[in-house]
């Protein structure tokens, strides 16, 4: 328990951990406004956040969470933005110790869901509110508007409700944040956008590189191309930053920066997660699948550089010009495998996300999640209103590729470059495994007949593993080593 500060006025938000992210946040809420209290570890850099920012709004520094907390209007409310994992749950332990009941903490970093339930849990017996929220913007969203999106419970979202939509982003005046479900809902929505994020981030990639390794195009033309998509069905801010980055020359070299840059793919584990979680729940996400084993194998250098010099056999491959295409039908086809393939990729993510909320019980509604991640977000794509307007259409839609205007979009000759596309590449010896693995599960999930019969034959060959019949009702099994009789359970 612990009181309030004397004389000075009190914030009505504080923000624990002041590295970018934080000190980011923390500046958004003042620029709305807001009394923020700030606290860090280490002091010296919350005196350079007032320092460098103070001018901004109004700051209340802490050295000690006690000061912190007593700086706080009740129900108290602190944004942690620390590192995920154990750093997360020793601030979580000084803030439980220093608050009183109904206070709020909320865990504003890229936190495992399942820790957020857990956190939630423990926080709850002691009697303080706990909300696992996903930011998404990186840190000019922390700063300028993020997607938030907070699990936890709904009586945290009456009182935090007002604050985050204050510092969230606005399209068309509506801000987007929303509260996701009960306990670890945020989070677990956070992590598959962040799988999304990868697999969007891969098929740009794919894109790219077949433009410039297939097509021949130069960094710079390959920006204004990224750039005229951004006019269309692609506008997003992954293809907007994709132009910037194309176009962008490396100050030492005069090279292009592309050039510059090791090709291996870092990676943080939000996007493992979702795989994982994928796997557990049954979900065929290969998209991102395929993404995040993509940067996986870009990052194994000895390997890579051993098959280089070995020089694995290509087989007998095409160049462009045997190919025989033309370059422009060729740009508007990679353009059209890339919306298609980024089709499936949301359709996967929203699978996922569908599913964890059966599982966990959390309701989510995957029209609002579409509607938040309009704006603020890595993943912020104008095509998001037909996801949001598909979910109101049919709550329960099979899949996001069933909807009727994403159906029509794939209608429109989407298949025809997608199928070119991955054959061209092919033939030339260029990977494009999202492209290609989403049009392989694009074609299993219009299939009449999959070979799984086949694995449910081999199944019950060696283990007895039992099968269902397509005429009629019930189990079987085929006594294969004896008379093969079939006998039904
Ligand atoms: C966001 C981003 C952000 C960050 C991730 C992914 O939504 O603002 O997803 O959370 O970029 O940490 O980073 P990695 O690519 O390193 O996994």
């Amino acid at each position: 328990m612990t009181a309030e500060r004397n004389g000075d006025q009190l914030a009505q938000i504080g923000v624990v951990g002041m590295a970018v992210m934080g000190s980011n946040l923390a500046r958004n809420f003042a620029s709305k406004g807001h009394t923020v209290a700030i606290y860090n570890r280490s002091p010296e850099k919350t005196r350079s956040v007032v320092e460098e920012f103070g001018a901004e709004g109004d700051f209340l520094p802490a050295e000690t969470i006690e000061d912190f907390v007593a700086s706080l209007q009740r129900p108290r409310k602190a944004v942690i933005m620390v590192q995920a994992g154990a750093a997360t749950d020793a601030v979580i332990a000084q803030l439980v110790e220093a608050m009183d009941d109904g206070d709020i903490i909320i865990d504003g970093g890229n936190s495992l869901f399942t820790d957020t339930i857990r956190r939630e849990r423990e926080v709850a017996a002691a009697g303080r509110h706990f909300v696992g929220a996903g930011i998404s913007g990186g840190e000019e969203g922390a700063l300028r508007g993020p997607s938030i999106m907070p699990g936890g419970p709904v009586e945290s979202w009456e009182t935090l409700g007002p604050l985050l939509e204050d510092i969230a982003a606005k399209v068309d005046g509506t801000p987007c944040v929303t509260h996701i479900g009960p306990d670890g809902a945020g989070h677990f929505v956070k992590m598959v956008h962040n799988g999304i994020e990868y697999a969007d981030m891969q098929v740009i990639g794919e894109a790219y590189h077949l433009l410039r390794y297939a097509a021949g195009l130069d960094p710079a033309e390959i920006a204004d191309i990224f750039t005229e998509w951004n006019k269309g069905d692609l506008d997003s801010y992954l293809i907007e930053i994709t132009a910037e980055v194309l176009r962008q020359v490396d100050a030492r070299t005069g090279k292009p920066f592309i050039d510059i840059i090791v090709d291996a793919a870092g990676q943080k584990g939000t996007g493992r997660w979702t795989v994982k979680e994928a796997l557990d729940l049954g979900v065929p996400t290969t998209a991102i699948g395929e993404a995040v084993f993509a940067r996986a194998l870009s990052s194994a250098l000895a390997q890579r550089e051993a098959a280089q010099a070995t020089t694995l056999p290509s087989g007998k491959t095409q160049t462009w010009e045997t190919l025989g295409v033309d370059k422009q039908s060729f740009i508007e086809d990679v353009r059209r495998a890339l919306y298609a393939s980024k089709l499936v990729a949301y359709a996967q993510g929203f699978d996922e996300i569908n599913a964890g909320s059966q599982e966990h019980n959390w309701d989510i509604k995957p029209g609002d999640l579409a509607r938040i991640w309009r704006g603020g977000c890595i993943i912020r794509a104008k095509f998001l209103d037909r996801i949001t307007e598909a979910y109101e259409n049919d709550p329960q839609l099979p899949s996001l590729l069933l909807d009727p205007y994403f159906k029509g979009e794939l209608d429109k000759g989407l298949v025809d470059s997608w199928r070119r596309v991955v054959v061209a590449a092919t033939q030339l010896g260029l990977p494009v495994p999202v492209f290609a693995s989403s049009l392989s599960y694009y074609d299993s999930l219009r299939a009449q007949r999959l070979p799984a019969a086949l694995i449910q034959g081999q199944r019950d060959f060696f283990g007895a593993h039992t099968y269902r019949r397509v005429d009629m009702e019930g189990t079987f099994h085929t006594t294969w080593s004896g008379e093969r009789e079939e006998l039904s359970y």
